[in-house]
């Protein structure tokens, strides 16, 4: 249990004056138990139990209520509508219909926002990566994309993942575009262009996958951060993605150790795409392990001081994106076909409830 006191009142405010002198139907006995995820992250000590939303199921309305229910998820991230080639298909021409359409009814729902995300390798508009730019060129561009965006949600996100992957596995930089032509200061860039037109309450974040133990990537991230902090780069938070496997992930003590790296520097940590993917065919007991490892890593960030909060990426099955990225694979969310809640969803739920 974390920040008690402010977060315990909070949590107990609503409870108190719903509290039932009835004797429990089994309807009440279980919204009671298992009041949503966000409800018992937020009493567990978080600030948040979050949800990747993408725009291809919005005229699910199912999907939708679920999606933007306050209860289950306190946290909202576009799943693609903030990356560059949505939002400057052309350049120095902003589009935001996509992020609009998960940011504007998360912001009614009281649901805050991770926005996601400045810098990436990925899903870059034609324009950036079919010309030749020179550095000065591309570093104005880095800055203009930031400006815009960034002025264009300014009082709207919690945080911005300013940098996403940066880094190869044995902890060398990734040969992109950005390395290519600015250099490793890219990063060091595009933080100090983000703190330059986000409102100063914004966190900063860099986020990656496979750093959820402590390996070459994580120590080698660990290292730039480190020399950010003493250079004054601001930098406020780094973003474990956990997307993990069945079979494979990282235990408790794993993810721990990699959140401590970062808490050791003074720096705000989140799980911030935390899915678990199954070698298909699926059965009871690889939702078992599955549950077990949804359990085990939501538990590392409450017990963990700097961790704030878990976003899962996405929370339904059938619009995961594991199943196109990693075939063979599936099933990775909290959420089965028929919309019914997975043994995951109710480990998660009574780990945090015993917290
Ligand atoms: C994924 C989206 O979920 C897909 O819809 C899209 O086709 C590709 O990107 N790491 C990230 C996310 O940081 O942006 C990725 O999202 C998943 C991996």
């Amino acid at each position: 249990m974390k920040f008690a006191s402010f977060s315990v009142a909070l949590a107990v405010l609503p409870f108190l004056s719903a509290s039932p002198t009835y004797p429990k139907s089994g309807h009440h006995a279980e919204r009671n138990k298992y009041p949503g995820l966000d409800v018992l992250a937020k009493r567990a000590g978080l600030l948040y139990f979050g949800t990747a939303i993408d725009n291809v199921v919005l005229n699910n309305t199912a999907y939708v209520t679920i999606a933007h229910n306050r209860s289950e998820f306190g946290q909202v991230t576009p799943s693609n509508g903030l990356k560059w080639m949505y939002t400057e298909p052309s350049r120095n021409v902003f589009n935001y219909t996509m992020a609009n359409e998960i940011i504007k009814p998360a912001i009614k729902a009281h649901q805050i926002r991770r926005c996601h995300t400045f810098v990436w390798h990925n899903q870059l508009p034609d324009w950036l990566t079919s010309k030749n730019y020179t550095k000065p060129e591309l570093i104005g561009i880095l800055e203009n994309h930031i400006k815009h965006e960034a002025r264009a949600y300014y009082d709207k996100c919690y945080a911005w993942d300013v940098v996403n992957e940066a880094f190869n596995d044995d902890g060398t930089l990734r040969d992109d575009l950005w390395l290519q032509t600015i250099g490793p200061e890219y990063i060091e860039l595009a933080f100090r262009f983000a703190r330059k037109y986000t409102s100063p309450w914004t966190r900063l974040y860099y986020n990656d996958y496979g750093i959820e133990r402590v390996n070459n990537k994580s120590l080698a991230l660990q290292k730039v951060v480190k020399d950010f902090v003493k250079r004054g780069v601001p930098i406020d938070g780094v973003g474990l993605q956990a997307h993990f496997t069945v079979g494979r992930a990282p235990s408790y003590n794993d993810t721990r150790s990699a959140l401590n790296l970062f808490t050791k520097l003074g720096l705000e940590t989140a799980l911030t795409e935390l899915d678990v993917r199954v070698d298909l065919p699926d059965t009871a007991a690889k939702q078992k392990t599955q549950a077990d490892v949804y359990a085990a890593s939501v538990k590392a960030c409450v017990d963990e001081e700097s961790c704030v909060g878990v976003t899962v990426w996405d929370f339904w099955d059938p619009v995961s994106w594991v199943p196109s990225t990693f075939p063979g694979y599936g099933n990775a969310c909290l959420w089965d076909d028929a919309l019914k809640r997975k043994p995951a969803y109710y480990a998660i739920s009574d780990m945090l409830r015993d917290e």
